[in-house]
């Protein structure tokens, strides 16, 4: 055959220089793929492609050929060498990646750091106002944020032609009944749980609601379309306003600190008679007019509450001849905001990290 070449281990045995080639390359890939550890990869590596490997000979070996054949042989057996080297690189970065992380781990790195989440300050104030009140013996409860338009404004003696659903505009369900009513809608305060408990629980009453309420506002620094409240409602033979205050003026100072004074204010709401709003002495300044929380005032309005109507507690199946209640209803996002003295309500909903991990 012109075209032969001695085996470089010199056996004698006459191959042509293709099938030399075909032979080296079959038996270097199957070697590699069989390698598994990085032992085997440096033994096939000195094998095949060290200074005396099967493919470095192979390669050396083109030099005794004679002078026309050498050109082609010559790259024939280039390529082999690229294809055998390219092969061993990823070979050997398989074995490397299988042998697991510890090998991949540098033990005398640092470890890193956790990005450590926190709870949200709406939530962190809802849980402050509902561990206070549970302290004093009321039970936290949920309810549905979409809501009857019975619930939300009949049971709480707010009839269809009252002035005060104005007050509560809001957003109804694109939902009509057998009567054609549209009378679902996402609830504008958390008072109709109110109405639900007593239907479904008997007297004594100690409760708290958290919830997220909705209405239909243009926002601004102290409004936004949703927010959250606290419901208050204790329900029982011979609750007095003298309950309420003992009760509202604790919670007050467990939320704002043990120095606070509190106002009660004459107000109105639909479901409670007496009605009245209730005030803390501002916990930041001592009648500053330029306080940046209470304005100078000196106090600062937390919530609204009173005895409950007894058209209130009749609706829900009670005798309002022999129970009394007093309830009361706070944004969670004012008490937040008084307490922490954040001046836009909008920052607890734009998801900025910068004002969220302060918290
Ligand atoms: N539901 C009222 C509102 O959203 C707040 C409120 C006032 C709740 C007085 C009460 C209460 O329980 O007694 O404006």
């Amino acid at each position: 055959m012109s075209d032969s070449v001695n085996t470089p281990n010199g056996d004698g045995a006459e191959l042509s220089v293709e099938d030399r080639i075909a032979a080296v390359r079959d038996a270097a890939l199957a070697a590699l793929s069989a390698a598994e550890t990085p032992d085997s990869l440096q033994e096939w590596r000195n094998r095949y492609i060290g200074r005396s490997g099967e493919v470095t000979l192979l390669l050396r070996g083109v030099g005794s050929l004679p002078a026309e054949q050498r050109a082609e042989f010559g790259q024939a057996a280039n390529r082999l060498k690229n294809e055998v080297e390219a092969a061993f690189d990823q070979r050997e970065a398989e074995v490397k990646a299988a042998s697991g992380p510890v090998g991949a781990i540098d033990v005398s790195l640092p470890g890193r750091k956790p990005t450590e989440g926190r709870l949200h300050p709406i939530t962190q104030t809802v849980r402050e106002i509902t561990v206070a009140f549970g302290a004093m013996g009321f039970q936290t409860f949920e309810g549905p944020e979409v809501e009857l338009e019975r619930y939300n404004f009949d049971a709480m003696n707010i009839p269809f032609d009252h002035p005060a659903r104005e007050m509560f505009d809001t957003f109804w369900l694109d939902r009509v009944d057998e009567e054609g009513d549209r009378n679902i809608l996402l609830r504008t305060h958390t008072s109709p749980m109110q109405a639900r408990i007593m239907e479904s629980h008997e007297p004594p009453i100690r409760v708290v609601v958290p919830g997220r309420c909705y209405r239909y506002e243009a926002t601004d620094a102290s409004h936004e379309w949703h927010f959250n409240q606290v419901e208050v409602m204790a329900v029982d033979e011979g609750i007095t306003f003298a309950d309420l205050k003992g009760t509202l003026y604790e919670f007050a100072r467990r939320v704002f600190g043990p120095e606070r004074k509190v106002r009660f204010r004459c107000d109105f709401f639909p479901f409670v008679e007496p009605g009245v709003d209730l005030a803390v002495d501002c916990f930041n300044c001592e009648g500053d007019p330029a306080c940046r929380i209470c304005r100078g005032s000196g106090w600062l309005e937390i919530l609204g509450a009173g005895m409950v109507h007894p058209e209130v507690l009749r609706r829900a199946g009670y005798d309002p001849e022999r129970y009394t209640g007093f309830a009361a209803g706070m944004g969670v996002e004012r008490v937040a905001m008084l307490k922490h003295g954040i001046d836009d309500i909008r920052h607890f909903y734009i998801n900025d990290l910068r004002f969220l991990s302060q918290f």
